[in-house]
């Protein structure tokens, strides 16, 4: 019953996740292309009209739209009715927050840690809400600092921290959570963004419009600034939320490794994605190199197989004894570890025909990448991973 609540709690809360996310950073990317696609608008020229930095005109749904972008709005100007755009935001935050809370923090400690890992499981949550915490506290304080004042600067600083702090989780959590973690830090920082920086200085603007006085621009600037980081965080969040499906890529040994060059790569394509007319042979550059290197980097080992298939033939009934041993509490048809209500992905290893079948799977997770069993709940030693390897090797014969 409880793993039943917990399967349809993770769904719902997904599916919310996943549509308040969809308009956050589909709001993200609408504002960063209307910015970019501005054009100088003849309207700034008339009396009292300075305040417009631009204009635009798109054609969509059966309709023309015209836009004009204005710095501020002066007094009087306040039109009846604004919207905001931090709903979004903030729902994305919740939810994913929530999701957290189903998947790694309250459904047994298997997403979490490694049995045999540093820390324990409620140790390792500890952990990961201070990490979180103060990476907000230090990138906002960094923002404050001239090195802010450069985003190339910033980016470099903080793709070299963004890697060192990935390289940390994956000492202390199970792969998986390393890189979800990774991207909930990230996704934390741009929600505070909206929190704590843009929507304030939205509202200061406003008050002053409202209170007659002439708005400080400097605050739309900074709101600006982290509205900037905020997209090109986008792309490499997505990522590590995605991740979660492609265990060669979480499960590669060094992960964290390659999330960096997955970042430049994100951070490249956005860039790509913003800036018009123009090819930026340094931007394209990196997206190409970060590129090649993760498809190099997971690409599988070329080196001679850790185990020699030649040795003495391994028997069908000790890989079974191993599949009973370490995977059918959970990959049965009824399993027995509690937290799991149904065969995780409706992987059943009962039968000869399925382990033989999915071999190549159960060797990327149990060998190549070792991300299974599921934080080692079940204490599979090296030396069953290596009888798995021979018999897959030596053809997986079922008799
Ligand atoms: C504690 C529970 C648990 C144990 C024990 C466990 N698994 Fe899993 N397994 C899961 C969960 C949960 C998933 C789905 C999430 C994921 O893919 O990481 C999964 C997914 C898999 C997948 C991916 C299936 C697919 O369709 O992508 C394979 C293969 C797999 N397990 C093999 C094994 C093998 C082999 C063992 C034993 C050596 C094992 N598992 C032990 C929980 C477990």
């Amino acid at each position: 019953m409880e793993a039943h609540f917990y399967e349809w709690a993770n769904l719902l809360v997904r599916w919310a996740h996943v549509v308040a996310a969809i308009m956050w950073i589909g709001d993200s990317f609408l504002f960063m292309w209307l910015d970019s696609h501005l054009t100088p608008s003849e309207r700034s020229k008339q009396p009292g009209q300075d305040a417009v930095v631009g204009e635009l005109w798109m054609v969509h749904s059966g309709g023309f739209y015209e836009v004009y972008k204005r710095k501020y709005l002066k007094p009087g100007e306040m039109p009846q009715d604004l919207y905001w755009f931090k709903w979004e935001s903030y729902s994305t935050w919740l939810s994913g927050a929530l999701l957290l809370v189903v998947v790694y923090y309250m459904s047994g400690s298997g997403f979490m840690v490694e049995a045999d890992g540093p820390l324990s499981h409620r140790l390792a949550i500890v952990a990961a809400v201070l990490a979180i915490g103060c990476a907000w506290l230090a990138y906002d304080a960094l923002c404050f600092t001239p090195l802010a004042k450069n985003l190339r600067v910033l980016g470099v600083f903080g793709l070299v921290a963004v890697t060192a702090v990935a390289f940390g989780f994956t000492r202390i959590f199970t792969a998986r959570a390393a890189y979800l973690h990774t991207g909930a830090l990230l996704g934390t920082i741009m929600a505070c963004n909206v929190f704590f920086r843009i929507i304030p200085s939205q509202k200061a603007l406003l008050a002053a419009t409202k209170a007659g006085t002439t708005p400080d621009v400097t605050l739309g600037l900074r709101a600006k600034m982290r509205s900037t980081h905020n997209h090109y965080l986008t792309l490499p969040v997505l990522f590590t939320m995605l991740s979660n499906h492609f265990p060669s890529v979480y499960g590669h040994a060094l992960s964290w490794l390659v999330l960096g060059c997955v970042f430049v790569l994100g951070v490249s394509m956005k860039r790509l994605m913003i800036t018009k007319r123009q090819s930026h042979p340094m931007v394209i550059g990196a997206a190409i190199v970060s590129a090649v290197t993760v498809l190099v980097m997971t690409a599988p080992a070329r080196a001679p197989a850790a185990v020699d298939p030649g040795g003495p033939k391994v028997p069908f009934a000790a890989v079974k004894q191993i599949m009973e041993l370490r995977c059918t509490g959970c990959h049965a048809t009824k399993p027995t570890i509690s937290g799991i209500a149904a065969p995780p992905n409706g992987l059943v290893l009962e039968s000869p025909a399925v382990i033989r079948d999915k071999r190549e799977l159960i060797k990327l997770r149990a060998v190549t990448t070792k991300t299974m069993p599921l934080g080692n709940l079940t204490a599979m030693t090296d030396e069953e991973r290596k009888t798995l390897e021979r018999w897959i090797d030596q053809g997986a014969a079922i008799e």
